[in-house]
């Protein structure tokens, strides 16, 4: 099978941590079974957008586009930059302007003593988050009158397509179908936004019309926030709006044992697709060598099984499982390894497989 051309984004902060470690884990999942996984590293952050006025640079899209299998991200955001401007270029932009519409972000708790609820298994945490990730609140469409005023007004649109939303929708049905998952769960707040997310209410019964073998039901995001701590176990598959989806696997990422342990990939299926860690850049953490790379490792894992390599995805998998069970494991999660060091034992471990 081919080479994989990776373009690699560490970011800011922590996230240049997470990635070093999780292209570490992909070049040893690589040699360990004899293939090889090319990275090709960019600088674009809040670094060189301070330097240099410059977020994404002009080309960069087809560039990617032209030479990539994947794109595998750290984190942007910096506290120098408040109004997070590199982020909305680079981050969001790729998101748009790629049209990476999926936002699946998997809930997995890998051992019971991450999850702060008191008597949760493993089994009782494992479900997919479909998020919509090109319109919703996230369209930055709004603006300010008579700003810095008394009198100033901020607008800010929640913007809902039928396509936008059919598409996500659809997704989360396919998912099922394909994992065998029984159920979906539909989360808005369609009892206030009696509009934008009236759409959503019509759009998913008419979807889940062609999908009789699976449930398909509804809750209002608040009352998904407090379900998914009450009884986690009852969620398979969730599909929810970008702002929501936002907040809830932040939450969902707690039941893993915190955002150091979440995976994300941002898909269009059969295009360019990018992947990257829930968690963001951590600025207070930055530097210090204490982030949990774990989340990274496994989003490295997520982007090869959507490439194919779903053998060696397994074995990232697998084996941070193998590093949480013997907790070689940074202190978020109760162990007393640095980032470095969580990330040689899983890739030490990768490659000792392949000889094996
Ligand atoms: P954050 O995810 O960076 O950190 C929140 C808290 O979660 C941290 O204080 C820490 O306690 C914990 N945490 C996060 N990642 C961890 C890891 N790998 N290991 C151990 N603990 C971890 O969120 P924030 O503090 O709200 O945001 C910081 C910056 O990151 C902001 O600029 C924000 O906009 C940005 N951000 C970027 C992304 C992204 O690029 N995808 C995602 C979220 C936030
Ligand atoms: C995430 C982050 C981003 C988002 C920010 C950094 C723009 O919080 O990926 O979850 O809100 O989508
Ligand atoms: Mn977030």
């Amino acid at each position: 099978m081919k080479d994989l051309r990776i373009a690699v984004v560490p970011g800011d902060g922590i996230g240049v941590e997470v990635i070093a470690e999780a292209v570490k884990a992909l070049q040893a999942v690589a040699d360990a079974a004899g293939r090889l996984v090319r990275p090709t590293a960019f600088d674009w952050g809040a670094e060189r957008y301070l330097a240099s006025g410059v977020t994404l640079p002009p080309g960069a899209l087809d560039m990617l586009q032209g030479g990539f299998d994947a794109i595998l991200l750290g984190a942007m955001g910096d506290p120098r930059v408040p109004d997070n401007r590199h982020a909305a270029d680079i981050l969001l932009g790729m998101r748009f302007r790629l049209d990476l519409y999926v936002n699946y972000r998997p809930v997995r708790l890998f051992h019971e003593k991450l999850c702060p609820l008191k008597g949760v298994t493993p089994a009782q945490v494992d479900f997919a988050v479909f998020r919509e990730n090109t319109e919703g609140l996230y369209v930055m469409m709004g603006g300010n009158f008579k700003k810095d005023t008394a009198d100033e007004v901020a607008t800010e649109i929640d913007l809902n397509t039928r396509k936008g939303v059919e598409r996500i929708v659809r997704h989360a049905f396919e998912f099922a179908r394909a994992r065998r998952r029984r159920r979906v769960v539909m989360a808005d707040k369609s009892n206030v936004l009696v509009h934008a997310h009236d759409l959503w209410q019509r759009v998913f019964r008419a979807v889940a019309a062609e999908y009789q073998d699976i449930e398909a039901t509804h809750l209002y995001v608040d009352n998904l926030a407090l379900q998914m701590v009450r009884d986690p176990g009852q969620f398979q598959v969730v599909v929810t709006s970008n702002m929501f989806g936002d907040i809830v696997t932040d939450l969902a990422a707690g039941l893993q044992g915190g955002l150091g342990m979440a995976a994300s990939g941002n898909i269009h299926p059969g295009r360019l697709s990018l992947f990257e860690p829930v968690h963001g850049s951590a600025p207070r953490f930055a530097g210090k060598n204490v982030a949990n790379p774990m989340g990274a490792i496994l989003t490295a894992g997520l982007m090869l099984d959507h490439l194919g390599w779903t053998e060696e995805a397994r074995r990232i998998e697998e084996t941070v499982r193998w590093a949480v069970d013997g907790d070689r494991t940074t202190a978020d999660i109760g162990g007393t390894l640095g980032t470095r060091e969580v990330g040689d034992a899983i890739a030490s471990r990768l490659r000792a497989a392949g000889r094996a």
